[in-house]
């Protein structure tokens, strides 16, 4: 290869000297790069030059059925069809709905704490976001509707609430059944859109993932957002809108999609050729078998090394949510940590106002290997104590 090696081409940067438990992206080593050749080399033969060409503009029939199909074996309900609008992954996902639905000045309501990322693509769409009520199982609905009548009386518009009830980042926790009905029935009653952030729901490690709020509803009033860069590759930049079929069909018809065609074509219909094939399948089953052993690898070593902080355990997803002992904060600890070699996310990066969790990290396991998940948790022991 005559590639300049030097020329940046990854989102990650190595910190040499640094294991970094920040990043939420994918163990290198499984991500399926021959098994991803194989599938584009057959949906090329197979479909020869509508492979390269405009996509339809809901995104390819082939992957449409399958995810249909698909979407009804990992969640509680089967999905029509007419409820799948394909996107460049949950981010643009967003980015859509937010252009569709909130006008500039809108209250956007967010879980506390919720996916820190997510909060600027909501700005951009020029809404104000407001934590919502929560305790220890997340959003409480019915503080939720008070919220809600509150800014009403004050004059505001209220039009969405987002949040990652499964497997949620950054908490790893799951939003109990019961809240999940009531929150679905409390927003249904005041008419504001739910957005489910839903990308981890296929890497749970303890059987089937929560049903999903989507699957809750009447399948109106609430948008769910798939995405294949936790489960497949996030450089395919694929996902998928469930959504009620009048609200794909304006998906569908947005000036760009009507200039440009479908999202990101040839990589939706090289994975439906990935899924009919079965090897989404089987490279699910290795990855839900390769985070489980870094989940269990990194609670393990956190034991050990910081044995008088409660680990609540993840069920599914890619991320630890600890509280930091004797009333120390992130802010302190993360400059230690990273003279120790450590790092990791501080807390009130995923609270819209910034206004808690400044006690607590968030940590991936998502990236680094057993051996290093053991030796960031010794590092982070060492600055902990060095604090203590
Ligand atoms: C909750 C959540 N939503 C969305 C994303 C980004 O998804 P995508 O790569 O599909 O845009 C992430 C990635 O970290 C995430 O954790």
């Amino acid at each position: 290869l005559s590639a300049d090696v030097n020329a940046p081409i990854v989102q990650y940067v190595a910190r040499p000297q640094i294991l970094d438990l920040g990043w939420g992206h994918p163990t290198p080593a499984t991500l399926p790069t021959d098994a991803w050749a194989q599938a584009v080399q057959v949906t090329l033969s197979t479909y020869g030059w509508q492979a390269m060409t405009y996509g339809r503009s809901v995104g390819p029939g082939p992957l449409i059925d399958w995810l249909a199909e698909h979407i009804g074996t990992v969640d509680s309900q089967p999905c029509r069809t007419s409820e799948i609008f394909v996107t460049a992954g949950a981010s643009h996902a967003l980015a859509l709905v937010g252009q569709l639905l909130v006008q500039p000045g809108d209250v956007v309501l967010v879980d506390a704490p919720t996916y820190h990322l997510a909060f600027r693509i909501m700005r951009d769409a020029g809404a104000e976001l407001v934590s919502v009520p929560t305790d220890d199982q997340g959003v409480d609905p019915g503080a939720a509707e008070a919220l809600i009548c509150h800014l009403r009386r004050t004059g505001r518009r209220v039009s969405m609430l987002y949040l990652v009830p499964t497997f949620g980042n950054p908490t790893g926790r799951s939003l109990p059944a019961e809240r999940r009905s009531s929150l679905v029935e409390v927003c249904a009653r005041a008419d504001v859109t739910i957005v489910e952030d839903d990308p981890y729901r296929e890497i749970g490690f303890d059987g089937p993932a929560p049903g999903s709020l989507w699957c809750h509803s009447e399948r109106s009033g609430i948008v769910r957002l798939g995405s294949f860069s936790k489960t497949v590759a996030p450089g395919l930049r694929l996902g998928w809108i469930n959504a009620s079929a009048g609200l794909i069909t304006k998906l569908a018809t947005l000036g760009y999609v009507d200039s440009g065609g479908g999202v990101n074509h040839t990589s939706a219909l090289t994975m439906a050729t990935f899924g009919a094939s079965g090897a989404y399948g089987r490279h699910t089953d290795m990855i839900r078998r390769q985070y489980r052993l870094q989940r269990d690898s990194l609670v393990a070593a956190l034991r050990t090394t910081v044995p008088d902080v409660p680990i609540a355990v993840p069920a599914g997803g890619w991320f630890i949510w600890m509280e930091l002992p004797g009333g120390l904060t992130a802010a302190e600890l993360l400059p230690v940590a990273e003279q120790t070699g450590v790092s990791f996310v501080e807390g009130p990066r995923f609270f819209c106002d910034r206004a808690g969790g400044s006690h607590h990290i968030r940590m991936s396991y998502s990236m680094l290997p057993p051996a290093d998940l053991t030796e960031a948790a010794r590092r982070l022991g060492v600055a902990i104590e060095s604090r203590g």
